[in-house]
């Protein structure tokens, strides 16, 4: 197992990479919360989509990126040997669509946590993300809904939960009205449960 701890600098560095697809809302709001923090590094980011504003957030804030593509994400180690080669410790997928390959799952065994917007088990699995969730909130007419963000593991958003928080689901919203509830949600939390589920280990 890759040890997360690297010597850097003459001191203790985790390296962290945020896997996003999207506009990378949350991957900005991470970058920007550790941004002078003397020992967790947002290292890389990682994009399976060329185009996306989460390139150009890494851009803005000088962080270097991976673009993957699928055969070998799929078909090929995952990516791995490039995640080591890189010293990264701990991955966090924020908006990031692809499901996780079995080889990186084992290679970071609970070093990978995910955010969903919803209160999982409710409105999760496959095809479930984005505007999707909200939707499918609504159409059930749930009064309340959330954000959950949890451990991956080898089943879509299966794993331990880490952290839940509600927002209330009102009787006149729009998808977009509640996804923006949502990334109200998401930005004021994940930053934080990042950094304590990182000073885990
Ligand atoms: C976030 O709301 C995140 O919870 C969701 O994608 C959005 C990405 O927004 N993730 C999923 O739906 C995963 N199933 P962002 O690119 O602005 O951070």
């Amino acid at each position: 197992m890759l040890n997360p701890v690297i010597e850097q600098n003459n001191h203790t560095a985790k390296r962290i990479a945020i896997f996003a697809s999207g506009a990378g809302s949350n991957a900005e709001k991470i970058i920007q919360h550790f941004r002078s923090h003397q020992i967790i590094e947002v290292a890389l980011i990682v994009c399976n989509k060329q185009g996306a504003g989460v390139l150009q957030i890494a851009a803005d804030n000088k962080i270097e990126v991976l673009l993957i593509e699928k055969e070998k994400f799929f078909r090929g180690n995952g990516y791995v040997d490039e995640l080591k080669s890189a010293g990264i410790g701990f991955i966090v997928l924020a908006g990031f669509l692809w499901k996780i390959p079995e080889v990186l799952i084992g290679a970071y065994r609970n070093r990978i946590i995910n955010i969903h917007p919803a209160l999982l088990p409710k409105y999760g699995g496959k095809g479930m993300y984005g505007s999707k969730v909200h939707e499918a909130v609504i159409a059930a007419g749930e009064k309340e809904s959330g954000i959950t963000i949890h451990y991956v593991d080898e089943h879509y958003d299966n794993g331990d939960v880490i952290f839940q928080a509600t927002c209330p689901v009102l009787s006149n919203d729009t998808p977009e009205a509640l996804a923006h509830r949502i990334h109200q949600l998401e930005h004021n939390n994940f930053p934080q449960v990042v950094e304590s589920c990182i000073n885990k280990f």
